[in-house]
């Protein structure tokens, strides 16, 4: 026992949301206690445990499971998504409490947990049995400020102001909020869980969020008044922020297998900054009719693409569109971050979730923002008004993104003098994400000073 705490700095558990977008910044953010002395034990529900236990995460990542009362097939396999979250908020409040019995009399027993700020409950478990409680948040800032007025009943729902002005946020149209207030009662189930995420924060020892200050100064300023707030962001590995590539393992884990092979022989094939990179992240879905509308444009746009159509997208694409398409590759799942930082890539056509916008913003690779849902349309806002690192491409009334506005921006980012002033901001703001994260940058000191006070807990 002694050993094992000289060894240790503290003993975290990082309890993420069982999805694509939750688990990768937050495994990435383990990688960084852990190389500040931490040991972290990560806690996901069964089903992610028992396709992750063999994937070799690190050697430094233990796993322990909990579970979300669906064991065998996740939340697909769940009657409703409401179903599975009033569920897996029960059982996995239940099954955490039991791990923590189990863990509390371990060689080196916790001393904090660190959650998926989604997941609220988390911190009622963790303060019970005496331990910090560390919400994570996986999404902006700016976005999160939004989320806690609305919990606050600052926002009044349903919007009706044509402009919003909340403090340390650009003036912000109806069209640019979360999808769940813009839209609202379109997703209630996800709406409350977002919102909940401030229903007993209070209580948080710290609050975690990945971003970095440069990035959205003010609102950051605004929330640090009111919480205990570190942002500890861009989670995105070192080596990749240095270009120089290892192992796209070493990211997090992912839930496809990664066409890396096919994708990186065909782009390492194509000249410098000639490719359009295009992909919707984990979870969205297009409609057939706006899929036809991307094939068409980036046909018509005469440039390269590498475009991510998920296993259950493919049915929509045009009937032989892979075959006719001699400029393009379309692949299931690719390392994105490797794809991102290979020198073919020339711009990304994005959703925008937090993640895909953090690395490319990381990376400097200009994006062409095709926000869908959740928080993506104001990621968007703040890519193409905020850091001009982007343009919008912007839907028409029937919500579709036309294949000549596809084809318009593609050859703006590539083709134009704005285009070029994007690229610099691109860079300039890939420089701020590395200093952020480097020895000494705001988001390492604010780490460091995490764990500086866990070793005195
Ligand atoms: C979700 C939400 O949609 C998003 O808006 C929110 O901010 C986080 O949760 P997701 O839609 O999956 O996430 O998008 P994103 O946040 O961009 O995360 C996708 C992750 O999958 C990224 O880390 C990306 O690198 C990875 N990815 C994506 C791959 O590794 N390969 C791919 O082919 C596509």
């Amino acid at each position: 026992m002694e050993k094992e705490r000289k060894n240790h700095v503290a003993h975290c558990l990082i309890l993420p949301y069982p999805a694509q977008g939750h688990m990768n910044p937050m495994i990435q953010f383990s990688k960084r206690l852990i190389e500040k002395g931490v040991k972290v034990t990560l806690i996901t529900v069964y089903s992610y445990w028992k396709t992750i236990k063999n994937k070799n995460l690190s050697s430094n990542i233990e796993v322990e499971s909990i579970s979300d009362g669906y064991d065998d097939g996740g939340y697909e396999s769940a009657k409703s998504f409401d179903v599975y979250i009033q569920t897996f908020w029960r059982v996995g409040s239940q099954t955490l409490c039991e791990l923590l019995h189990k863990l509390s009399s371990s060689k080196t027993p916790p001393n904090c947990v660190i959650f998926d700020a989604f997941m609220p409950w988390a911190l009622d478990v963790a303060k019970n049995f005496g331990l910090l409680g560390v919400p994570f948040f996986t999404q902006s800032c700016s976005v999160n400020s939004i989320y806690f007025h609305t919990h606050q009943k600052l926002i009044e729902l349903p919007i009706s102001q044509s402009e919003y002005l909340l403090p340390g946020l650009p003036k912000l149209a109806q069209g640019d909020l979360p999808s769940f207030l813009y839209k609202y009662g379109s997703y209630p189930i996800i709406f409350d869980v977002v919102v909940n995420q401030f229903s007993n924060i209070g209580k948080a020892d710290w609050i975690l969020a990945n971003t970095f200050y440069e990035l959205e100064p003010e609102v950051v300023d605004w929330l640090s008044k009111i919480w205990p707030l570190k942002t500890i962001g861009p989670s995105v590995p070192s080596s990749h922020l240095d270009k120089r590539i290892k192992d796209d393992k070493e990211y997090g884990v992912s839930v496809s297998d990664p066409n890396t092979e096919s994708s990186i022989k065909w782009l390492n094939e194509k000249p410098k900054r000639s490719v359009v990179y295009v992909s919707f992240g984990s979870n969205a879905r297009l409609s057939e009719e706006q899929i036809e509308e991307l094939a068409l444009g980036l046909n018509d746009s005469e440039k390269y693409f590498l475009w991510v159509v998920r296993e259950s997208e493919q049915v929509k694409l045009p009937k032989g569109f892979e075959e006719t398409s001699k400029n393009g590759l379309i692949v299931t799942w690719c390392p994105q971050l490797e794809v991102l930082t290979h020198e073919a890539v020339a711009c990304f056509v994005t959703h925008c979730g937090w993640n895909s916008t953090l690395e490319a913003l990381s990376i400097g690779v200009p994006l062409i923002a095709m926000p869908l849902w959740t928080d993506q349309a104001t990621n968007a806002k703040f890519i193409a008004d905020v850091w001009k690192m982007g343009v919008r491409a912007v839907a028409d009334e029937k919500e579709i993104v036309r294949s000549e506005t596809i084809k318009n921006c593609i050859k703006e980012i590539i083709e134009t003098e704005k285009g070029n002033e994007i690229k610099k901001n691109a860079l300039k703001w890939k420089n701020l994400a590395k200093s952020s994260v480097d020895e000494g940058g705001r988001s390492d000191k604010n780490i460091e000073e995490f764990v500086a006070a866990l070793t005195q807990y």
